[in-house]
């Protein structure tokens, strides 16, 4: 069998090119400094990067709110950067995905203008509106808390727009043929500039049917994601789309499709949610419960598993009870959480900054059935700053040494503040110093990447729950050709003393191997929030087996 997948093993960076590394010294990270910065990814065993949107905007949403899908801000650079940069990185091996945001356009959009402006416009049909105020009109907002509204009246056009989001983001109205054509000519363009795919935001919005009639839950198409994926892949036979669908298990496969013909990647929430649950308690179960209602998928699909995005930690597909305890260990304080569903903050300061937790943490992680994604930052362990509004304060500029603003820029105003604090600061917390450290959770996540690549049964192979006889203690293991592996991960802070069943065991990451008894019974002490990774003598134990 040839694999080609590119995606099924890949490890995704995602990185906003505002706060990345500012050259020009305008305290706006831009395409150069990423640039300059390609060698730490490669370095860190980056294999794809995942760009946040870096189009022309006015940034209310953090460029989710685009003016010209055609373009490069020029805060970042220019077209030329731009196509640099990608060359520079497949000089390195790294491809590159970029954002689709088509569900809205920013409210300054020139398709707006026009459709608000003149109802003869062709553009006026490529929005959504409503002469009356829809009886829906206060329901379904994404931002409970801060968004009052998803209908908002529009004076120059006289009628109320729709907005899944925020008021200066009305709806593409993604079901006119006009406007199906203009989002494959997005997708066909900056195929054509060299990238890899796309991280499709807010999938379910994208498909759903809008109007002020429109019941609950409404009605998708998925007839118009096939649609897409045909286009992306006739015109690029890699390339994938990692898809935003923050949606049940029993959905799952309707967003893959069945066929090679939906999404390739989709990012899996619900057991992002239960991961946290599992951090939080202490207790396993639910997460093993989550794996296994996710576990079916076309064999050209893949889940993208991660710890923490660029939006707060959503817990909402938690039950009441699970979400409070999460809220109590890791955001406890109301300024901790958003939208009465989540936590804002960044992974490490809610792990207390304690480096067993955190290891424990992305070990699982990129342990679980699918591709990493990892968040800039994440590997040097940056903290968040919540003085700052909504999701900006996991958003804070790159933390690269001890220079002035962290070494992110020379400006004297950087475009957010650096952290500057005596356990978050730069001065405690940057990659130069890590750099040096072969201690540091820098080395660390070089390290454990490593192990990963070393694994490809992880992203390819059949994977089983192995029983431990702890509640605490999840072991999964895969098998993939001749090769297996067995990942367990302790997420109690006490010690436990697991039994297992498999071959010899080999640790990937230190010396004390197992050889487990006559039965192939391993006896194991795995100490608090302890993790082990083990290739399983595969071979010895099945011909072992054939002989009795
Ligand atoms: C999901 C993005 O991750 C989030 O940051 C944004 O606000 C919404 N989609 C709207 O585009
Ligand atoms: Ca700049």
């Amino acid at each position: 069998m040839i694999n080609d997948l590119w995606y099924k093993n890949a490890l995704i960076y995602c990185i906003n090119v505002e706060s990345f590394m500012d050259t020009n010294g305008d305290g706006c990270g831009d395409f150069e400094g990423l640039m300059r910065r390609l060698d730490y990814l490669a370095g860190l065993g980056v294999t794809c990067i995942w760009l946040l949107p870096f189009y022309p905007s006015p940034r209310r949403d953090d460029g989710y709110d685009i003016t010209d899908y055609y373009g490069v801000d020029p805060r970042y650079g220019t077209a030329g950067d731009f196509v640099e940069f990608i060359n520079q990185a497949r000089e390195r091996g790294i491809r590159v995905i970029v954002d689709l945001v088509i569900n809205h356009t920013s409210i300054d959009h020139p398709w707006f203008k026009h459709a608000r402006r003149d109802p003869h416009s062709k553009y006026r049909d490529w929005y959504v509106w409503s002469k009356k105020r829809p009886r829906s009109w206060n329901k379904g907002m994404v931002f409970p808390g801060v968004q009052k509204s998803t209908w908002s009246w529009d004076s120059e056009a006289r009628a109320y727009y729709f907005h899944r989001f925020y008021d200066f983001q009305p709806d593409l109205n993604t079901t006119n043929p006009e406007v199906r054509t203009e989002i494959k000519r997005i997708i066909g363009y900056w195929l054509e500039l060299g990238v890899s795919g796309f991280r499709v935001d807010a999938l379910p919005f994208v498909i759903s049917e809008k109007g002020p009639n429109i019941g609950h839950p409404p009605p998708l198409d998925f007839e118009f994601l096939r649609e897409l994926r045909l286009f992306l892949q006739w015109r690029q036979g890699d390339a994938v789309f990692l898809a935003e669908a923050n949606v049940l298990p029993d959905q799952d496969l309707e967003y893959f499709g069945n066929n090679d013909d939906r999404a390739q990647l989709m990012f899996n929430f619900f057991v992002n949610q239960n991961l946290f649950y599992g951090l939080a308690s202490g207790d396993a179960r639910p997460l093993t419960v989550a794996l296994r209602r996710t576990r079916q998928r076309p064999m050209t699909a893949q889940w993208a598993h991660f710890l923490r995005n660029n939006d707060e930690l959503d817990l909402g597909r938690l039950t009441e009870k699970q979400r409070q305890r999460v809220f109590a260990e890791f955001g406890p304080d109301k300024t901790m959480q958003l939208y009465g569903r989540g936590i804002r903050r960044r992974l490490a300061p809610m792990l207390s900054d304690e480096r067993r937790r955190i290891e424990v943490a992305y070990s699982l992680m990129f342990t679980l059935p699918g591709t990493p994604v990892i968040r800039y930052g994440d590997e040097i362990g940056m903290g968040d700053d919540l003085r700052l509004p909504e999701r900006q304060c996991a958003r804070t500029p790159m933390q690269w040494s001890t220079e002035a603003h962290a070494g992110f820029t020379t400006a004297k105003k950087p475009v957010l503040p650096i952290i500057d604090e005596p356990i978050y600061g730069y001065q405690r917390i940057n990659a130069a110093d890590q750099k040096r450290d072969p201690e540091s959770l820098l080395n660390w996540t070089e390290r454990i990447i490593r192990a990963r690549k070393e694994c490809p049964e992880i992203g390819w192979g059949d994977w089983k729950i192995v029983a431990t006889g702890s509640p605490n203690v999840i072991a999964i293991r895969y098998d993939w050709r001749d090769t297996s592996f067995l990942a367990v991960h302790n997420l109690d802070a006490k010690p436990h003393r697991i039994r297992l069943a498999a071959g010899k065991l080999v640790n990937l990451l230190s010396d004390d191997h197992s050889e487990g008894d006559e039965q192939g019974v391993h006896r194991l002490a795995i100490e608090g929030y302890g993790y082990r990774w083990y290739r399983v003598g595969g071979l010895d134990h099945i011909l072992k087996r054939k002989r009795e």
